[in-house]
């Protein structure tokens, strides 16, 4: 039987991962995965990720099962977070939240919720869109299709292009899937001004909108890298929101991530908890437990918050640095195409419009690995290989 077995093949990003790896020299350089690495090049547990989980192995007295839902606390944390906390929707008890293994479990426990619902429906994508949307959806039963959204010629955002797609081409009921904040892979972001046409187009047009909330805190700051999807929170009926603690906790493989929905009344919200429930119970049956204790008591704690806050802000202001940075050494290395996207994109990406070649180049002859579509992660610049990248993408730029 196995013998006749087909792989898709991992994607772009894993799959240059794999390649890095082999890699004997020791100057290479990875700017691949989207992990954030500090000015040493390490990727570090966060203070306060440090001294939340002292306290829960002191504290923790049972490794019995956490339920269907995840962690209660956890749960009651997120809707907060993502809508702030004076949302009128948490005040109508519109929303809930239930923890899901990581960012991508959260996105397919909701594609398997919305398939649920709507057998094959139709979910747009941007163009581009994070590696692993695609398989997701499409392995959870949707139809995939695509929208423009960047625009190679200012490496910045085809809004225009965006929507008259969209107004020409979806349909009542089709899911729409938005990126919250630090698209991935572009770092290209809607302006409020476009989140608000967007979230009138959404109602008028009757689309279920479905936000990717991956990077909360790694664009302009918390409450700023929400600001959009609030803006459409608040106007819309019904919302899948998936949300992701890998990043801004730090906590990637503690797998911590939230499915919150919102819907159109709480009788309607208990009976959507309840069938999610039944599809995470059939899929991986319950959550582990680390992770979201870790984002619980940092929460509960307002000194751990708040060293949390300033730790994740120091991050955010050394990405918005590299990224001048590295701007800054390519200009001086006479570089002459337009660079004003690598300072004007958000977050940890920034999407170079390297082409294959160039792609193929700066691996093989300066040993700089960018995922396969030329998208690099910023945080993995530091002061000791940032001269070694800029020569090697002033070299194929120029
Ligand atoms: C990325 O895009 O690099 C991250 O979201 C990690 C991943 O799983 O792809």
């Amino acid at each position: 039987m196995f013998e006749n077995i087909q792989s898709r093949g991992v994607d772009q990003i894993l799959a240059m991962m794999q390649t890095f790896k082999a890699d004997a020299r020791e100057t290479k350089v990875d700017l691949i995965v989207g992990v954030y690495k500090d000015a040493k090049g390490d990727v570090p547990v966060m203070r306060a990720v440090k001294e939340a989980e002292r306290r829960l192995i002191e504290a923790e007295d049972t490794k019995t099962y956490v339920g269907i839902s995840g962690d209660p606390v956890f749960r009651g944390q997120v809707p907060a977070l993502l809508l702030g906390a004076g949302s009128p929707v948490i005040a109508q008890e519109r929303v809930a939240s239930l923890q899901t293994v990581g960012g991508s479990g959260a996105l397919r426990v909701g594609c398997d919720l919305l398939n649920a619902v709507m057998p094959a429906q139709k979910i747009w994508v941007s163009t581009p869109t994070w590696a692993n949307h695609v398989p997701i959806a499409t392995d959870a039963g949707l139809t995939v299709d695509t929208y423009p959204y960047f625009r190679p010629s200012d490496r910045g955002l085809d809004f225009e292009a965006m929507m008259a797609h969209l107004e020409a081409h979806s349909k009542a009921g089709e899911i729409l899937l938005l990126h919250a904040c630090c698209h991935n892979p572009t770092g290209v972001d809607m302006s409020l001004e476009q989140w608000q046409i967007v979230t009138d187009f959404v109602v008028e047009r009757g689309l279920i909108p479905y936000v990717d909330c991956a990077y909360q805190g790694l664009g302009n700051g918390m409450e700023e890298d929400a600001a959009g999807l609030r803006i459409m929170a608040e106007k819309v009926p019904e919302m899948v929101l998936a949300s992701s603690f890998s990043k801004n906790f730090g906590i990637y493989r503690e797998r911590t991530g939230a499915l919150s929905v919102i819907a159109k009344t709480p009788e309607d919200l208990t009976k959507t908890l309840k069938a999610a429930e039944t599809l995470i119970r059939s899929n991986y049956s319950m959550p582990p437990s680390h992770g979201a204790r870790i984002v619980a008591t940092v929460f509960d704690d307002a000194d751990l918050t708040a060293d949390w806050r300033s730790e994740l802000d120091e991050m955010r202001v050394r990405i918005a640095e590299v990224r001048q940075e590295l701007r800054a050494k390519l200009e001086a290395r006479q570089v002459t195409q337009d660079l004003a996207f690598l300072t004007d994109q958000n977050g940890m990406f920034s999407y170079t419009g390297f082409n294959p070649e160039q792609v193929t180049k700066l691996r093989e002859d300066h040993g700089i690995y960018t995922a396969g579509d030329g998208r690099i992660n910023v945080a993995g610049l530091t002061p000791e290989n940032l001269d070694a990248v800029a020569d090697g993408f002033a070299a194929v730029l120029r």
